[in-house]
């Protein structure tokens, strides 16, 4: 998909609003019941003299926000995809009083989104010919157009790029591949990668981290990305997403069919890469650094047990009372490593990390903890601005006490009660000091969904990548 502001050429789109819809063509539509006007309503036909109509409902002007743009124009570029157009114009006037920036940045977004396929393993690709969009918005703002239609694009690179990383298999992607994805897609854009290997993670003593990843033949991978852009900034926010490339359960063994996707639990990983290239590329003036434990979890003969008691990097010890409570127990090296030797002053946490999460919200709402109301305020702005939801859960000592152990500092499973807060609370408790701003979002449902919902394709969804830049870049 190309955009072109300001060119003309190609079909051009009609926009209809529900309560002001006239003449002869749109009245018979109407009548029967093919087109409306409704939002998302999108009517495309080719008549015998292979004239072309395309409507495009935006429903009450009044109620025009920029989620109802994003998915009115997916639907439009679905259709025009399917139909096989190769040009379109889109005359896009100031709608509802809404900035013009943000109008084209929700539109293209829209749009875009329709475009994402994985179909990387498919023998028979079904090629898509290239579909050029002329976009021309409301005179005198062409500039401001071409601005939001840029922030789209280089936003839904680093979606796609988070979208990529999730649906491919753990074959595919493992620690080492994650790794060099990483190195690959961000050095380019002014991102410091390094990453680091058993011998240095031993060095560092991330005895939690080790302890999961010892049963893979895979190598674990500590990858650190530094973006700095605000010297004048004392503020270094650190994102540490969880990067388990493959979760079998380990001796806590998931049964088959759960476990088919756990190649999808590196979401909270992908989320972070996606959020550092979408920054980076960007140019976002924010001091950001991005921790990833990676590892898989496995069977072996040297497996850890249900029932060891091991060491962390900030000297905690902690009863396994479940293997499969792994995610945070390479969170909690993290989280340490982020704010004790990066001397991150704020963290956000990304995991896939329970099935507590999706029984509560589903797969459409993210499960949060915070300990800072005023940061999680700035991140719920940006939920706002980006058509992404964030849902805070309560968090009360009690559930912190959950995670106490009778033989050990702590345990990594409170049980079954409450289940998504004791886990975020037990990845809190490895901030090097306490009061540091944190927010833990658990993206277990959200990462990846089983059905299309609005925009977002089955699959992988990249979500939080756009609330993350927004919030990092003071965008929202
Ligand atoms: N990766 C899973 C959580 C998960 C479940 C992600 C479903 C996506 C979909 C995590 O490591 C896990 O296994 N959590 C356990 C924790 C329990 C053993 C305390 C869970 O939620 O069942
Ligand atoms: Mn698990
Ligand atoms: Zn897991």
């Amino acid at each position: 998909m190309k955009f072109n502001i300001a060119n003309h050429g190609g079909i051009v789109a009609q926009l209809v609003y529900e309560d002001k819809l006239t003449g002869e063509y749109l009245s018979y539509l109407k009548e029967k019941e093919l087109f409306t006007g409704k939002a998302e309503e999108v009517y495309f036909m080719i008549d015998s003299n292979l004239q072309a109509q395309l409507f495009i409902g935006l429903g009450k002007e009044e109620k025009i926000d920029f989620e109802l743009l994003r998915k009115t124009f997916y639907k439009t570029a679905k259709v025009l995809l399917t139909n096989k157009v190769a040009e379109v114009e889109l005359n896009i006037p100031k709608l509802n009083n809404l900035c013009n920036y943000r109008i084209a940045s929700a539109i293209a977004e829209g749009m875009l989104h329709a475009t994402y396929k994985y179909d990387k393993f498919k023998s028979d690709k079904k090629e898509q010919p290239e579909l050029i969009v002329n976009y021309i918005p409301q005179a005198g703002k062409e500039h401001r157009a071409e601005k939001g239609i840029n922030e789209a694009v280089r936003l839904m690179e680093a979606i796609f790029l988070t979208r990529d990383l999730v649906n491919q298999p753990a074959n595919v992607i493992y620690p080492e591949t994650l790794a060099n994805t990483a190195k690959e897609k961000l050095a380019e854009k002014g991102v410091k990668v390094t990453v680091y290997g058993q011998k240095e993670i031993e060095e560092l003593k991330m005895e939690a981290f080790l302890s999961v990843a010892r049963a893979s033949a895979k190598e674990p991978k500590l990858i650190v990305m530094e973006y700095y852009n605000d010297p004048e900034s004392e503020e270094k926010i650190a994102l540490v997403g969880k990067g388990l490339t493959y979760d079998s359960g380990g001796y806590a063994i998931k049964p088959a069919t759960g476990m088919v996707e756990m190649h999808t639990d590196m979401g909270g990983s992908g989320t972070v890469i996606g959020t550092m290239y979408a920054l980076a590329s960007l140019e976002a003036k924010v001091n950001v650094v991005a921790v990833v434990a990676s590892c898989e979890n496995m069977i072996s003969g040297d497996g850890y047990r249900n029932g060891d008691i091991i060491g962390s990097m900030s000297g905690k010890t902690i009863e396994i009372v479940n293997t499969d409570a792994e995610g945070r127990l390479t969170l909690a090296d993290a989280v340490y490593y982020a704010t004790n030797n990066l001397g991150a002053t704020k963290l956000i946490d990304l995991a896939t990390l329970t099935g507590a999460c999706v029984s509560a919200l589903g797969e459409q709402v993210s499960g949060a903890i915070t300990n800072n109301a005023p940061f999680f305020a700035e991140l719920e702005k940006a939920n706002q601005r980006a058509g992404e939801m964030v849902w805070q859960m309560p968090s009360i000592d009690y559930y912190k006490k959950m995670n106490d152990s009778k033989v050990a500092d702590l345990k990594n499973s409170g049980g079954k009660l409450g289940g998504m807060m004791t886990a975020g609370l037990f990845v809190g408790s490895f901030l090097a000091k306490e009061d540091i701003p944190w927010i833990h979002i658990d993206i277990a449902g959200t990462a990846h969904i089983s059905g299309e919902y609005g925009y977002l394709k089955e699959g992988a969804t990249g979500t939080l990548v756009k609330s993350l830049y927004f919030m990092l870049s003071k965008e929202a």
